[in-house]
């Protein structure tokens, strides 16, 4: 049955869940889109039809297939609703453990026993996520790309209990979503998060040292390794709060090599989450 996705949940309605949403429905998939307060679902809606106008305005879609995929998305605060009749859960709250794990063992009681559930976490081991559910062999991570619709990439992380019976379905999933699909064994962080941090830490280090300016640093990435952002810009994008917990579930796993730099920490101490809040590494106006 679940070689035919026709309806899923998707839990968590910030940046990457409301962007994963699109995605599904571009792809004629039915999505419950599900958060705890009525507050983020709105917020998440409105990145939604936010990001479907411009698509219309550059041309990417018309303005059918805009009004399809809206219908496609329906907004949920009750969990249990949102879980009926669907073959597919993708989580996508905030990256912490304890709140993941607890949020699993609810689905578990809720879903069917053939619905497969995949995490975005961005670092967490799948194998310890699916321990707080009694279906492990249907548990898989399924790492989306900020922006989700635009990015190509999903990791496909599998854990110790995952059955390839799993890892195929979510993979030619991957590709009907239009993605290109890259399977990982667990590690933390798996593949480019891993690479990812060290690479974004050491510019956080490079600017609280001296070492040059966040502009510079910016242009000098963008210019001598051909990245269309540079890291802390990009570090904005992807939002410092996320960053900050990738960095410091990496240096629990790695050791003090991969602990955050102080500025990172000082910053998200500030409120200064990146682009969303307005302010990060730099400022930003509406
Ligand atoms: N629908 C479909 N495709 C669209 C689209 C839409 N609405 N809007 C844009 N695109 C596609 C198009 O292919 C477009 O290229 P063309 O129009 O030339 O064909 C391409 O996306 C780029 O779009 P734009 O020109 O509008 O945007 P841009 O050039 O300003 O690029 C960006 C924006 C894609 C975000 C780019 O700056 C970028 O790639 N930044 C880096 C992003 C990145 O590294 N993300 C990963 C973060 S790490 C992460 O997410 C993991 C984690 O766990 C933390």
């Amino acid at each position: 049955m679940n070689n035919s996705f026709t309806k899923i949940a998707i839990i968590g309605s910030g940046t990457m869940g409301s962007g994963i949403a699109i995605v599904f429905a571009s792809a004629g998939i039915d999505v419950n889109l599900v958060d705890v307060d009525k507050r983020f679902l709105d917020k998440g809606m409105e990145q939604i039809g936010k990001f479907l106008e411009v698509s219309v305005k550059k041309e990417k879609i018309t303005k059918d297939e805009q009004d399809s995929i809206l219908k496609r998305i329906k907004p949920e605060l009750n969990l249990e609703k949102a879980t009926k009749e669907i073959q597919l859960v993708v989580e996508a709250i905030i990256e912490e453990e304890e709140s993941k794990k607890e949020l699993f063992k609810q689905l578990d009681l809720l879903c069917t026993d053939d619905v497969i559930f995949a995490s975005n976490t961005s670092a967490i081991s799948i194998t310890t996520l699916s321990s707080a559910t009694k279906r492990s062999d249907k548990f898989i991570g399924m790492h989306f790309f900020n922006p989700p619709i635009i990015m190509k990439l999903v990791e496909v992380v599998v854990g110790s209990n995952t059955t390839e019976d799993t890892v195929e379905k979510i993979m030619n999933l991957c590709k009907r979503l239009g993605k290109e699909p890259v399977p990982s064994n667990e590690a933390p962080g798996f593949i480019v998060n891993r690479i990812l941090w060290q690479f974004l830490n050491e510019s956080y280090k490079l600017l609280e040292s001296g070492i040059a300016e966040k502009e510079n640093i910016d242009k000098a990435v963008k210019l001598g390794l051909n990245h269309p952002m540079g890291p802390l810009e990009l570090s904005d994008y992807i939002g410092l709060d996320v960053m900050l917990h990738i960095g410091e579930y990496l240096a629990i796993q790695f050791g003090d090599s991969y602990k955050p730099a102080l500025i990172l920490q000082k910053l998200v101490g500030e409120g200064r989450l990146g682009k969303k809040t307005g302010k990060g590494f730099y400022d930003y106006v509406e």
